[in-house]
């Protein structure tokens, strides 16, 4: 069986590679290493540097007949899709269309899609359900839930599978300072350096983290699962806050952090939490790692 993972040298994409190689499936990735890097890329996957928006992208999904697609790659930033909507377009969503042409050309099963919680926007009803209502506050929001309507097209017209999975705040080993989980990364890189940490607001505000071991878990149990054909959250339905993640990480480090509260974030969520019931119902998913846990994993990688 052969996987293609694009975004394969990038934080989460990495790990589903390391996941799907646990099983001995043939993996490749294909990745333009724009944000990812070499470092991340497991041996044991074929890497294919290339673009998602290359117009040859079908030859080589049909020269090499893959069976299911994992869709990472990406422009994965809120505020570049603010400063340059065009680039976000050009790479979300043409550049999906591109990898989803391919797929379908080729007898690609199925596709596993990188959504995002920003696909809600703001809202007063939490936790979040896959059937809230879909606002995105940005152009990244808006376009990942275009990345998922071409899904549900897809499926419709031609009977190609898939999945969306609708990523909470991802945080582990390998992940950069820019993503949109960023927080935990630039936390622990100030931490093992003796800076203090910048916090925006009173650090009252809420996000869902998720383990990026558990994400690649749902990945995997989403690509073998049968006739799934929807978006599903993976998150852990926790509410934490910024001050809690400083408190855990204290508590880890055995550190006592410095925090200077600075100005709020215009446009910052002030609450995020994501029901994982539909994960747990369609996918047999649920969050294996606590916080606690995954924070442990990511600053001793840190360090
Ligand atoms: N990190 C999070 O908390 C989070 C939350 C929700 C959704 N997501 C989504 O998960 C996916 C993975 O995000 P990540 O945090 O691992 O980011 P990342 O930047 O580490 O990974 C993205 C990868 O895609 C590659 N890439 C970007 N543009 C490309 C292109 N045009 N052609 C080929 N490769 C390209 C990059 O080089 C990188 O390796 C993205 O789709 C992102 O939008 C992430």
């Amino acid at each position: 069986m052969k996987v293609l993972v694009t975004g394969g040298a990038g934080f989460i994409g990495s790990h589903i590679v390391d996941r799907l190689l646990e099983d001995n499936i043939q993996v490749y990735i294909l990745d333009n290493l724009s944000t990812g890097a070499m470092r991340n890329i497991n041996p044991g996957a074929v890497f294919l540097k290339k673009d998602i928006r290359d117009r040859d992208v079908t030859e080589l999904f049909i020269r090499e007949r893959f069976d299911y697609v994992v869709h990472q790659a990406a422009q994965t930033t809120v505020s570049r899709s603010l400063a340059n909507p065009y680039y976000d377009c050009d790479v979300n969503v043409l550049g999906m269309v591109n990898v989803l042409e391919a797929s379908r050309v080729s007898g690609v099963k199925k596709i596993v899609f990188a959504s995002s919680a920003a696909v809600y926007g703001d809202t007063a009803v939490l936790p979040l359900t896959e059937d809230c209502r879909t606002h995105p506050k940005s152009f990244y929001g808006e376009s990942k839930l275009t990345g998922e309507k071409y899904l549900e097209k897809y499926y419709e017209n031609f009977g190609l599978e898939y999945v969306a999975l609708r990523y909470a705040n991802v945080y582990g080993e390998r992940q950069a300072d820019s993503g949109e989980g960023g927080v935990i990364s630039i936390f622990s890189k100030k931490l093992s350096a003796g800076e203090p940490l910048t916090v925006y607001g009173d650090g009252c505000q809420t996000r869902d983290y998720v383990y990026v071991r558990d994400v690649a878990a749902a990945n995997y149990e989403a690509l073998f699962k049968e006739a799934i054909n929807c978006s599903v959250n993976i998150s852990t339905a926790i509410e934490t806050s910024v001050n809690e993640l400083i408190r855990n990480m204290a508590r880890i480090t055995e550190q006592t952090p410095q925090a200077i509260y600075t100005a709020e974030r215009q446009n910052d969520i002030r609450r995020s939490v994501l029901s994982n019931q539909a994960a747990g119902s369609k996918l047999g998913w649920c969050p294996n790692y606590t916080l606690a846990e995954g924070l442990s994993l990511t600053l001793k990688a840190q360090n």
